[in-house]
């Protein structure tokens, strides 16, 4: 059984553990990896059972009419209307539909990036999937700048542009949109209360400004289906960081995927500090409680996964 044999492998992988300064970092080489292509096929599969990443990366128009109210997945009691602005902005069908890629990036947001000189190599991927609205163009020689697919939390309009406080936060964001053309815009809308007014605030902005993006929404069952093919394999994840969720989604796109910026721990191999975000100063205990996220057990998978020739995980230099 493909599953059974999978969590086996998770368990028992005996890869070395070097303790570092403080913190369990995992080893890994890029030399000689080559891709397992039997066990991508397994993954996937296997990941099928859970989740079929081409319906449930966005729900569509027909599911919802304008007025309907819908339960918050991570919060049941608390409910959404769905406006005009956002019915008018789902997909008539998923947006990646029927596209399949020989290999693909999933760009994490680690500082590890910083003097990686991994943009060509990102951009020479078939399909670049970015998370939450990172910007590029400053960092174009470590980071690339294609973006096919970028994930947007609602927190981003407060993080990374005021709140929308003023015309020039806006400018700036509108502005960030448009370089995307027609890449898809995903937004996770329906997963805590919160952030509703800014996903309406940035869908006026769509509209009134007639961006190209090809806006997606998650379906309300993905990160209960991610974070149950996780468990199943006998990973622990709490809810699974956004790295983690275009990694699995991938999957289902992808014949081969290769991470960069993936690398949730304070400092690198030789002890120099690495900051969490590779474009701002945002401070992340990665080890604590309070987090959603567990990134140090997900980074342990995906380098499990690595070795096996399932993913190739880069966090050094590209040369
Ligand atoms: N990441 C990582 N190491 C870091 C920072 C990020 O491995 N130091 C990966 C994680 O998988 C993370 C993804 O890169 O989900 C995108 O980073 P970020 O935008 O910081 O995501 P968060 O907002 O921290 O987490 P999420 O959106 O998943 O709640």
């Amino acid at each position: 059984d493909g599953e059974l044999c999978l969590s086996r492998s998770l368990v028992n992988s005996s890869d070395k553990i070097i303790r570092k300064a403080g913190s369990s970092v995992f080893q890994h080489s890029v030399e000689g990896w080559k891709i397992n292509s039997s066990l991508v096929l397994e993954i996937r599969k296997n990941i099928l059972r859970f989740l079929d990443a081409e319906r449930d990366v966005s729900v569509v128009k027909s599911s919802f009419k304008p007025g309907d109210v819908i339960h918050y997945v991570l919060d049941r009691r608390r409910t959404l209307n769905i406006s005009q602005d956002l019915h008018s902005l789902l997909p008539e069908v998923s947006p990646m539909k029927n596209r399949r890629f020989k290999t693909c990036a999933v760009v994490g947001n680690s500082g590890i990036l910083l003097d990686s000189e991994c943009g060509k190599e990102i951009d020479s991927h078939n399909f670049v999937i970015r998370c939450n609205l990172a910007p590029v163009v400053e960092f174009a020689a470590d980071v690339g700048t294609k973006s096919d697919f970028i994930t947007m939390n609602p927190s981003v309009v407060q993080r990374a542009f005021g709140g929308f406080r003023n015309e020039s936060d806006r400018e700036k964001f509108v502005h960030r949109l448009s370089m995307l053309n027609d890449s898809v815009l995903w937004i996770p809308a329906f997963m805590v209360k919160g952030g509703e007014k800014h996903v309406e605030w940035v869908n006026a902005l769509i509209l009134k400004n007639k961006l190209k993006v090809r806006t997606a929404y998650p379906s309300l069952r993905l990160i209960h289906a991610v974070r149950g093919y996780w468990l199943t394999n006998k990973v622990p994840i709490k809810r699974p960081s956004t790295g983690l969720l275009m990694y699995t989604l991938a999957t289902r796109f992808c014949d081969e995927i290769h991470l960069y910026g993936f690398w949730p721990f304070p400092k690198d191999l030789n002890g120099k500090a690495v900051k969490y975000h590779y474009y701002d100063d945002l401070k992340y205990r990665y080890f604590s409680n309070a987090s959603p996220h567990r990134m140090p057990l997900e980074f342990k998978t995906l380098n499990v996964l690595h070795n096996r020739g399932a993913l190739k995980l880069t966090t050094g230099k590209c040369i």
